[in-house]
């Protein structure tokens, strides 16, 4: 019913999705994590690393890891300007770290694999917001260990609002009528246990699932009202690229990238997210009948096709938003302004074995790359690798927002030109960004967000230096 295609990359034995009624548990939505501060100014919070048991298919009571409870993480909500701390306690038997996917932060605070948390022990971030409002996340990333982590349940939302957000009239109230929705896709045994890496087959295409959660759920269903919804999508899966869509077809409208708001909203009827990387969209409900309402359809690149969750349109709202045209004014980067290009080639294969960024392995005593503290630069990713296996890469950077320039020298889709931290590179496409190196020092990383791929060494390091 609810798988619609097949998947060809499950080993036996594995779990064959539900065989229960679909559509009938409501979707969670994960709580906002409690500000313990009282002051306006500082946000403060903690978050702990820990091992649990979740339903995340059929009657199984399934081994995670998630923040705060079993599975996934609350959503951590402050706004431009803010002070943060955080406490981070490690309750897992072995290290973690905790990454903010997108977040402009002094190197020492960004939670990769430099900044390992030993089990039994917290770390205590502090960093103040200093960027626009947009759907963030966090995550671990610990050398060798983000792909397992992440897939056990390590995860969870990260928003940054701010007064230009609180100015547009779109719907931001979070739970009635703007939702997270975390997308995932999972292989479990036959005794409900998780089924990460297996084979050397896992590792190349990535650990690719026939069961699909939303928010650590199979087959959800959301009550929404009859009206303008707003939906923040994160593809959390480990390697899977999402094409994402409803049911029926239906456009909405996107409004947002990685990195915030674009400038103005983008008539769609599917968005394409690799791992990683968020969309912010606008859906009408408001001709749907009551108690009817489309599926999310989901389609696994590769994998295959799923409705995901559905929708139940409940009544309409009292207060209705008119459709903005305009939502931001961003600050284009300049190719002129550029004092260099470097390039990058993601290598399924290479010289030195397979998954390599420019030939080379992430080694931690290495520097692969030292940026000039105030510059902008233009990084050309491409994924040439020839073969019997052609592989889709996805580019994360630590540090900054970026654009993409061009893609095999077009310009971007519209939904593209936003402010972006994680980009798609297709096999056979050579993709150019921009971002400016400001504000901190020290030393971040880039690698694949196929998370299977950046464990095995596609991933290197960048120094910001003066
Ligand atoms: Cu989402 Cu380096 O990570
Ligand atoms: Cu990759």
């Amino acid at each position: 019913l609810a798988v619609l295609g097949e998947n060809v990359f499950l080993p036996q034995p594995v779990l064959s999705a539900g065989d229960y009624q679909p559509f009938t548990t409501p979707l969670p939505v994960p709580p906002l994590l409690e500000n313990l501060s009282t002051d306006p100014g500082t946000a403060s919070f903690s978050l702990t690393a820990q091992r649990g048991k979740s339903r995340l298919v059929k009657e199984f009571l399934t081994p995670t890891m998630g923040y705060n409870g079993n599975y996934l993480g609350p959503t951590i909500r402050v706004r431009n300007g803010q002070k943060v701390h955080l406490n981070v306690l490690n309750k897992l038997d072995q290290q973690t770290t905790l990454h903010w996917h997108g977040l402009h932060v002094p190197a020492e605070f960004d939670g990769g694999p430099r900044q390992p948390i030993a089990p039994g022990t917290s770390w205590q971030p502090k960093f103040t917001i200093n960027q626009q409002a947009a759907t963030l996340w966090y995550h671990p990333h610990a050398m060798g260990l983000t792909g397992e982590h992440v897939y056990m349940g390590l995860a969870g939302l990260f928003y940054i609002e701010d007064e230009v957000a609180d100015s547009l009239a779109i719907p931001k109230t979070y739970g009635v009528d703007d939702f997270p929705l975390i997308i995932q896709d999972r292989r479990f045994f036959q005794d409900g246990t998780l089924a990460y890496v297996q084979s050397m087959m896992d590792v190349m295409h990535g650990l690719i699932g026939n069961i699909l959660l939303v928010n650590g759920t199979e087959w959800p269903v959301l009550e929404v009202p009859g009206g303008l919804v707003r939906l923040r999508l994160l593809n959390g899966s480990n390697s899977t690229i999402y094409r994402i869509g409803f049911g029926d077809g239906r456009r909405f409208l996107q409004i947002a990238t990685d990195g915030g708001f674009l400038e103005q909203p983008v008539g769609l009827t599917e968005v394409l997210l690799s791992p990683g990387e968020r969309a912010e969209i606008l859906v009408d409900f408001s001709g749907d009948t009551k108690g009817n309402g489309p599926g999310l359809v989901v389609d696994q690149l590769p994998g295959g096709r799923h409705e995901a969750m559905r929708f139940q349109v409940g009544p309409a709202p009292s207060t209705s938003f008119a459709l903005p045209e305009k939502l931001v004014t961003l600050d284009w980067l300049q190719e002129k302004d550029a004092v260099q290009t470097r390039t990058f080639s993601m290598e399924t294969f290479s010289q030195s074995g397979p998954l390599a960024i420019n030939g080379k392995h992430m080694d931690m005593n290495r520097i692969d790359e030292k940026v000039k503290l105030g510059t902008t630069e233009i990084w050309e990713i491409s994924n040439l690798s020839t073969g019997m296996m052609q592989m889709p890469h996805s580019m994360h950077l630590h540090d900054v927002q970026f654009q993409v320039l061009d893609r095999n020298g077009q310009p971007p889709e519209p939904q593209e030109r936003g402010r972006k931290d994680t980009v798609l590179i297709l096999p056979g496409e050579k993709v150019r960004i921009i971002a400016r190196f400001e504000d901190y020092t020290g030393i971040y990383m880039y690698h694949c967000h196929l998370l299977e791929h950046e464990d095995r060494g596609m991933m290197g390091q960048f120094e910001v230096v003066e």
